[in-house]
């Protein structure tokens, strides 16, 4: 299965939003990943509503929205207004996760469901068969640039066997210090949505940089 790759809007040049959009729109990037910060889950705060409805403006591919905020259940309905065509929230963030997750599919998104490197895969269980996407941080969530968590290709073949115990569908999304070194051992451990953004940015050629990551894996 060829996977996907999102680079992380967080580390394009917000002095040319509009051209970094345009790298990713020409690029074989599949989706845009879009890091919401409050300040409080993480000790860093991003961007909101006004710059996603500025980027949905011209970004010609599905938005990926990352929320690392508390009580990400009052706000589902206005990141579908501005453009989200997945929406995740953090499970140590959701008191009541399950009903969170119906709110993203009544509006019409895909829901996901990110994991901090600390929380087990197992916390999942009662849940799998009702989201669309797992992200599983392979870095502490807060800022782009930061060094891969080995323990992250475990929490992949254990993510795997609960997909296939359950026999459901879902999307396996790695986020944090994805890199041309291991890439492709992600993808081989069951990975196939690849976030990546420094590695895209800081690269000299970034929409080279996509397309390597996208070189499909044996
Ligand atoms: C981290 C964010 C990531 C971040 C990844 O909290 O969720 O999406 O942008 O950046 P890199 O690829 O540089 O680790
Ligand atoms: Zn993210």
């Amino acid at each position: 299965m060829t996977h996907l790759v999102a680079p992380s809007v967080l580390s394009a040049d917000f002095n040319n939003l509009e051209r970094d959009a345009e790298m990713i729109n020409n690029s074989e990037a599949d989706w845009f990943h879009v890091d919401v910060m409050d300040g409080v889950f993480v000790p860093n705060i991003s961007f909101g509503f006004p710059v996603i409805k500025a980027l949905n403006k011209v970004a010609t591919k599905p938005l990926d929205v990352h929320l690392m905020i508390v009580q990400p259940e009052r706000y589902v309905n206005q990141f579908r207004d501005v453009g989200a065509d997945v929406l995740t929230v953090h499970i140590e963030a959701s008191t009541h996760l399950h009903r969170t997750v119906q709110a993203i599919k009544s509006a019409g998104m895909k829901a996901g469901v990110a994991l901090n490197p600390h929380t087990s895969v197992s916390q999942l269980e009662d849940i799998v068969s009702d989201i669309d996407l797992v992200t599983l941080m392979s870095v502490n969530p807060g800022f782009g640039g930061q060094k891969f968590i080995e323990n992250t290709y475990k929490k992949i073949s254990d993510l795997v066997a609960m997909k296939t115990a359950a026999n459901t569908d879902l999307h396996i999304e790695i986020d944090g210090g994805v890199t041309l070194n291991n890439y492709a051992k992600l993808v081989q451990t069951g990975a196939d949505v690849l976030v990546a953004g420094s590695t895209v940015f800081s690269s000299s050629n970034p929409s080279q940089t996509i397309a390597d990551l996208k070189q499909s894996v044996g």
